[in-house]
């Protein structure tokens, strides 16, 4: 009996070994690599990622969001907007990537329906850059970062399986891309991923932007002793996404082949309301301050979340961290960076039912 036990523990760990053998082999990579937003909050763990397995990364940033001192020394960096088709056609053709990972985007959803011009070029111009110029050079694979936004109103927990309904432009924009993608990928025979992440959250992500990621605004205020705002009642439900749980999965997007020409929700499964992630927040923090409620933002989608069988089924993707064990970690993080001023990058193009403090700029 005790020998059996102990053969079948050294047969187990044998199984394990040629398992864990067979799926690095299986995760062909040492690939050159691009990777659009790199200087970003997920590009850049991205980043990190691809050069730990060996990749030659090159990463891409107009720094309009991102810092460059958040870019993985290992990996090249190239300044450029990818609005400007020729410099992204004069790299493509330099770097002769294999993959392409495409996360640059302006993700100000709340925003987008008050700035749509601006937001729509920024978001969708680049895809048409980078499809041009990825079948010019026989891109091998697109892994295109799309966004939980498509789903729109529909009843959670969304599935992949559901049609895209996106409630503002930003989703819209990423509904075209993915549309896009598919198109061209059935067209000249490349392979594609798609991913829509949820809420993401973590270090490096941009603490001075008052319209993007409610977790960093709320920090941000917070460090100022300013009170947290929630729009509507705080019963909207989320599921916030730490960010280390989820950029091994995105890597492996790209160099798993059961992954090829599929879409794939990525994130948390801890469902939680704003309110409750308010009291996160102020307890990582040791703040006594109260939340400000203001009107309900025009447009915004009340309860969303997705599945993610799909994630930890083909991209090995695991919830591992918990909101409260994220936050802490994110506000270590921020107490270091300290507080920012805001940056309204773009102009609100339509003020009518615009909320008041975006008007004022009092995020
Ligand atoms: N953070 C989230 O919760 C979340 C959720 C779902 C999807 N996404 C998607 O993931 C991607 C990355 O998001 P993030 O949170 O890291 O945002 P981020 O703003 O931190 O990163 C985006 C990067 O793209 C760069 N960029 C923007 N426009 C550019 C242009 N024209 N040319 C070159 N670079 C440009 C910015 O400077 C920035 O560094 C985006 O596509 C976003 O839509 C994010």
């Amino acid at each position: 009996m005790q020998f059996l036990r102990k053969y079948d523990m050294v047969n187990n760990a044998k199984e394990s070994f040629k398992q864990n053998n067979l799926r690095s082999i299986n995760l062909v990579e040492h690939k050159n690599v691009l990777v659009t937003g790199g200087a970003g909050f997920i590009g850049s763990w991205l980043v990190d990622e691809l050069v730990n397995r060996g990749n030659n990364v090159v990463s891409v940033d107009d720094l309009s969001g991102g810092f460059q001192s958040y870019v993985n020394e290992k990996s090249k960096f190239i300044k450029v907007d990818l609005r400007d088709n020729q410099k992204v056609s004069k790299i493509f053709e330099e770097e002769k990537f294999d993959t392409v990972f495409h996360l640059a985007a302006y993700a100000a959803e709340g925003q987008s329906i008050f700035s749509p011009i601006e937001i729509n070029d920024i978001n969708i111009t680049p895809m048409n850059n980078l499809l041009v110029a990825s079948v010019n050079n026989d891109v091998q694979k697109f892994v295109f970062t799309s966004s939980m936004a498509v789903y729109g109103n529909q009843q959670p927990p969304f599935n992949e399986d559901m049609p895209t309904m996106p409630e503002d432009p930003y989703g819209c924009g990423k509904a075209y891309c993915e549309s896009m993608l598919k198109i061209f990928s059935h067209t000249y025979n490349f392979d594609y991923v798609i991913l829509r992440p949820h809420n993401v959250y973590g270090p490096r992500q941009n603490l001075s932007d008052p319209f993007r990621n409610v977790l960093g605004i709320w920090i941000n205020r917070i460090m100022k002793e300013k009170e947290p705002y929630i729009f509507g009642d705080g019963a909207q439900e989320r599921a916030f996404s730490y960010i280390a749980d989820l950029a091994p999965a995105i890597a492996r997007a790209g160099f798993e082949s059961k992954a090829n020409g599929q879409i794939i929700n990525v994130g948390s499964k801890e469902v939680t309301t704003i309110n409750e992630a308010c009291q996160v927040v102020l307890k990582a923090m040791g703040s006594k301050l109260k939340p400000i409620y203001l009107d309900k933002r025009p447009g915004e989608v009340k309860y969303a979340y997705c599945t993610v069988e799909k994630s930890e089924k083909i991209l090995n993707y695991k919830t591992a961290t918990t909101l409260s064990e994220g936050i802490k970690m994110m506000v270590k993080w921020a107490k270091k960076v300290g507080p920012q001023e805001p940056t309204y990058r773009l102009p609100l193009e339509i003020t009518k039912k615009a909320p008041q403090v975006w008007k004022e700029k009092l995020v």
